[in-house]
């Protein structure tokens, strides 16, 4: 009988946690569906006692999901327990997270206390998070660097104290394979209760050895898996769930495990996580890279052309990877377009075919054929776009010349009020159109990041926009796509000005909840 392992994706903590922009509340809730349909068992969906925002967007997470579990981290505060518990308090059950440092280091540079005060802090916090669930998990946080002696006491008295997962985290990416299969082995050997818990890991990726020490772990008896999407998080990030769970595969017969991920959905998610992140994958990334599946020397076509084996370890289509060319013109009607994006593996709920035909429509008499990158960057990037439209933008013009002044002209609404304006500026047609925004809107913005790339190939590409602006201390997040570089940089900076505004509107509403 194979063992199943359990999957604890923590992209929207962990992860989240290294982000240069925060995620809003709804991006955290594609990402929470989307991980669901992959068949995630346990969803970290944020660290509630961080942000309001956080809290917020945990709340709304813990009302839709059906089949994942809901999971809140928190420190070893009653504080921050009570507060995790109130934003699952929807959820049909939930599991809250605790952790704590417990290397040398953390315990006496970092907490400032004795190791027996730590243990009394993880217990006293283990019996506050029964009182409002069962399923309660403990991190040593830095186990990876803690004495396996002090490592050994803590988990007994945690799991004395009602614990019912025990967290291994390789917190700073430090250990081997080898010594990280060490320490869960001597855990295993040494603490006498261990039988009545589940033990889980969580690694970093410091010395790019997060999958092999996870898969390590599991060899040695650990039954859960943590880890995020693209191996997106702290540093150089965590164990990247879609090649920890392909590796399981793949060794399905070998390590005897299964897990309850729908390997189909892999992919898609993925790509998901990455658009709303603004991570892009490097192209040689494992799994989901550009040319994960592609082979370029003739002995490898060769090859694969007469046995797709004989150079992949894993067919492509497993993991919903389906590489169609699509031929759609502006003749095409809604159900090829419906065909299309099912054959890409997109079913109707994560799009609306309505939205999308529209800007199809659009696109294609522009461009004249249609690929299938342009339909995932309309169903997608278009519908993060739509999402928060305050500010649009009805026109613009901008004038530029070689050793000359720029000069743009806009017309945004701005709501149901018209704000024209104008901006000249030596530093080109992109400067000028943001400078006659930023007039309109008055929002005191600085712009950290722009990058301008091709979304899709040759002259038949579009352009898409992403820039990272501060706002009040605060990053924010914008993409902008079209035909027309100017236009894709200008609807990049109103979907920021569209994010600051909601994000004023938030905060408004938080202030009134607070008060
Ligand atoms: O890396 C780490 O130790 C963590 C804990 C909070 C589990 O992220
Ligand atoms: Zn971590």
């Amino acid at each position: 009988m194979k063992e199943k392992i359990i999957i604890l994706d923590t992209t929207l903590r962990d992860g989240e946690q290294a982000l240069q922009a925060s995620l809003n509340a709804n991006e955290k809730m594609q990402i929470a569906l989307a991980l669901e349909r992959m068949g995630v068992d346990i969803i970290e969906a944020g660290f509630p006692i961080s942000s309001p925002g956080d809290f917020k967007s945990i709340q709304s997470i813990s009302k839709v999901l059906k089949k994942s579990k809901i999971c809140s981290l928190a420190r070893c505060l009653f504080k921050d327990i009570d507060i995790a518990a109130q934003a699952m308090k929807y959820a049909q059950n939930f599991r809250i997270h605790l952790f704590l440092g417990t290397s040398n280091l953390h315990v006496s540079s970092k907490l400032k206390k004795n190791f027996n005060e730590i243990i009394d802090m993880a217990t006293s916090s283990i019996i506050q998070a029964k009182r409002y669930t069962n399923d309660v998990e403990f991190s040593c946080e830095d186990a990876g660097r803690t004495s396996i002696d002090n490592l050994c006491s803590i988990i007994e008295a945690v799991i004395e104290a009602g614990a019912t997962t025990v967290n291994i985290p390789d917190t700073v990416g430090y250990t081997t394979p080898t010594q990280f299969k060490n320490i869960i082995f001597s855990i295993f050997n040494r603490v006498k209760n261990i039988h009545k818990i589940i033990i889980s890991v969580h690694c970093h990726n410091d010395l790019g050895m997060a999958v092999g020490n996870s898969i390590s772990a599991v060899e040695a008896g650990a039954r859960q898996i943590e880890g995020t999407m693209n191996g997106l998080g702290e540093r150089a990030g965590n164990t990247a769930l879609e090649e920890v769970i392909m590796a399981l595969n793949v060794h399905r017969d070998v390590l005897n495990k299964y897990t309850n991920i729908n390997l189909k959905e892999i992919y898609k998610t993925s790509k998901i996580v990455s658009q709303f992140c603004n991570m892009p994958i490097s192209a040689n990334k494992a799994i989901v890279g550009k040319n994960a599946f592609s082979h370029s020397s003739g002995i490898h076509q060769d090859g694969v052309l007469k046995n797709r084996e004989n150079y992949e370890i894993i067919d492509p289509i497993s993991i919903g990877l389906n590489h169609c060319k699509l031929n759609l013109t502006s003749r095409s009607g809604r159900a090829a377009v419906k065909h299309h994006m099912q054959k890409m593996g997109y079913r109707k709920n994560d799009y609306n075919l309505n939205e999308l035909y529209v800007d199809f429509l659009k696109l294609a008499d522009k461009k004249g054929q249609i690929f299938d990158y342009d339909l995932e960057a309309l169903a997608f990037f278009k519908k993060q776009q739509n999402l928060r439209e305050y500010f649009k933008l009805e026109y613009f013009d901008v004038q530029s010349k070689l050793s000359g002044l720029s000069v743009a002209s806009i017309i945004l609404m701005c709501g149901t009020e018209i704000n024209i304006q104008k901006a000249t500026t030596s530093n080109g047609p992109v400067d000028a159109i943001y400078q006659a925004l930023n007039k309109a809107t008055l929002y005191s913005i600085v712009l950290k990041k722009f990058h301008l790339v091709a979304n899709g190939e040759g002259k038949d590409a579009l352009g898409k926009v992403d820039i990272v602006v501060q706002y009040k201390s605060r990053n924010f997040h914008g993409i902008g796509l079209a035909t027309d570089i100017i236009e894709a940089s200008a609807q990049a900076m109103v979907n920021v000005l569209n994010y600051i505004w909601k994000s004023t509107q938030v905060d408004k509403e938080l202030e009134k909840l607070c008060k």
